[in-house]
């Protein structure tokens, strides 16, 4: 289905960004890791992607610097092809509520979440205007945008940028044919959260019970909608936001397990 695309995907070596990497190839998607890992950590996972007879190709990149981002997204078109299917998904979480959070902490994850990810759509969006191609931009966002949470303010203020950084590009490149979405999972059980709730699995239940529908979100679930949201037969779904956080929204108004 993606085969002859190139994929690029920040934050890839991370437990989401892992699992879309190897949903994008296993539909035969070429694929452009980023993340902050030296390369000869990230060896065995790239044969892996390999073994799906794609291309695959990595690269040590600090999201919030935007030159080596630019430069990735350089490298990347001259190994592999103009990245088509782009995905900001690199991002921290700090847990400091808004009378504690320190200035230096705030900026980071500004830096990081919404900057970095700004820096990568632009760069790899910019190129395909200039060659005249289609493509895809997924975000990986959150619930999070829309829904307080007392304990990671700069978080939710970054992925609310985010989303509406996701509709004004919608916006604007719409009539080149560049389709631009946003996945906001709810509490997945690995990555950011899931350390968390490594670290006191109780809370881990507690979120749980919480969701409606009974059952974290596994990294697996989030890669299936991020490559659903690149499949080329999508023609209308732009500037729209895929939210998959099994009911939360719904109930709760940003209360979590961790305010308890
Ligand atoms: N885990 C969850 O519950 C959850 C819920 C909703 C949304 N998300 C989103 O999913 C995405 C992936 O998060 P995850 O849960 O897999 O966490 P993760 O920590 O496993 O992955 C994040 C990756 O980003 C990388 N990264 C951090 N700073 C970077 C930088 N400056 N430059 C380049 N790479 C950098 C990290 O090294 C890491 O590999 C994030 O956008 C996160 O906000 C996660």
């Amino acid at each position: 289905m993606l085969n002859g695309q190139v994929a690029i995907v920040s934050g890839g070596m991370g437990d989401i960004g892992r699992a879309i990497a190897r949903e994008l190839a296993r539909l035969g998607a070429d694929v452009a890791l980023g993340d902050l890992r030296e390369p000869s950590e990230v060896g065995s996972f790239l044969r892996e992607l390999e073994a799906r007879e794609v291309k695959v190709r990595y690269d040590k990149v600090d999201v919030s610097d935007a030159g080596a981002v630019e430069a990735w997204v350089r490298a990347v078109e001259q190994a592999l092809g103009a990245p088509a299917l782009i995905v900001p998904n690199a991002a921290i979480v700090t847990l400091a509520d808004f009378r504690t959070v320190k200035p230096e902490q705030w900026t980071r994850e500004l830096r990081i979440n919404l900057d970095g990810a700004f820096y990568l759509a632009q760069a790899a969006a910019k190129r395909l205007l200039e060659l005249k191609k289609p493509g895809r931009v997924v975000f990986v966002g959150s619930w999070a945008a829309h829904a307080p949470h007392m304990h990671i303010p700069a978080y939710c203020a970054a992925k609310a940028g985010l989303r509406m950084l996701m509709k004004c590009m919608a916006l604007e490149l719409a009539p080149h044919n560049i389709l631009v979405n946003e996945v906001a999972p709810g509490y997945v059980d690995a990555g950011l959260s899931g350390r968390f709730f490594d670290a006191d699995p109780r809370k881990r239940e507690k979120a749980r019970e919480i969701v409606p529908v009974g059952h974290l979100i596994q990294p697996d679930d989030v890669a299936r909608e991020v490559a659903h949201l690149c499949d080329a037969r999508l023609k209308h779904v732009t500037g729209s936001v895929l939210l998959m956080d099994g009911g939360l929204s719904l109930v709760t108004a940003g209360h979590s397990p961790e305010e308890k």
